[in-house]
């Protein structure tokens, strides 16, 4: 029986070109219920945008997830990150932040924002990093229903993290 240990993940940067993996892994990862995912149109305006940078993982040699973030001047934010549910807890998410902060290091950013679901499982991989809850955003998502869900925003502070 294979491990997760047993599994190689490659993360790298990608372009618009990968616009058809990324919307499929979207679409798999992300609930409708919860109104979280971007569609095509969302995603081919920001990918390519000043300060975008698109990261794709592979699991196996297959595309597994990906992490689009933006970074302004000493910030970024993490706008989205998602692995394929066959992939999950193989260790592609944790790589994949993993390489999002290398990222924001090159680009000498001081502090990576990102806003989630409130009681999304995706806190426990943030919180695994260091990240901190700083707020909370009433109704932002509108679900598939119409249902509104909270987004809390959370922070790292990367100068005082060793790499
Ligand atoms: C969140 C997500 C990206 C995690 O991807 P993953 O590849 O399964 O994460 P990893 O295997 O690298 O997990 C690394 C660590 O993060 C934490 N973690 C990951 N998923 C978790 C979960 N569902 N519950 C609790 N902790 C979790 C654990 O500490 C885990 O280490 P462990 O497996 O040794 O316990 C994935 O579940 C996902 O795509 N969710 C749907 C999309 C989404 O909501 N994205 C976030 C909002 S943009």
């Amino acid at each position: 029986m294979s491990t997760a240990a047993d599994r190689t993940v490659t993360v790298f940067g990608a372009d618009a070109n990968a616009l058809v993996p990324v919307m499929e892994i979207m679409h798999a990862a992300f609930d409708p219920v919860y109104g979280e995912a971007w569609n095509a149109a969302q995603c081919a305006a920001v990918i390519g945008g000043p300060g975008v940078w698109l990261l794709i993982a592979e699991l196996d040699g297959r595309p597994a997830g990906f992490a689009l973030t933006r970074s302004i001047v000493d910030e970024a934010e993490l706008l989205l990150i998602a692995v394929h549910p066959d992939a999950r807890r193989c260790g592609v998410g944790a790589a994949l932040l993993e390489a999002v902060l290398d990222g924001c290091r090159q680009r000498s950013v001081d502090r990576v924002f990102l806003e989630v679901r409130a009681c999304n499982s995706a806190i426990g991989l943030y919180t695994s990093f260091g990240f901190c809850k700083v707020g909370e955003r009433r109704n932002y998502y509108r679900g598939a229903n119409g249902r509104l869900y909270d987004a809390h925003s959370y922070s790292l502070t990367l100068k005082n993290l060793k790499n």
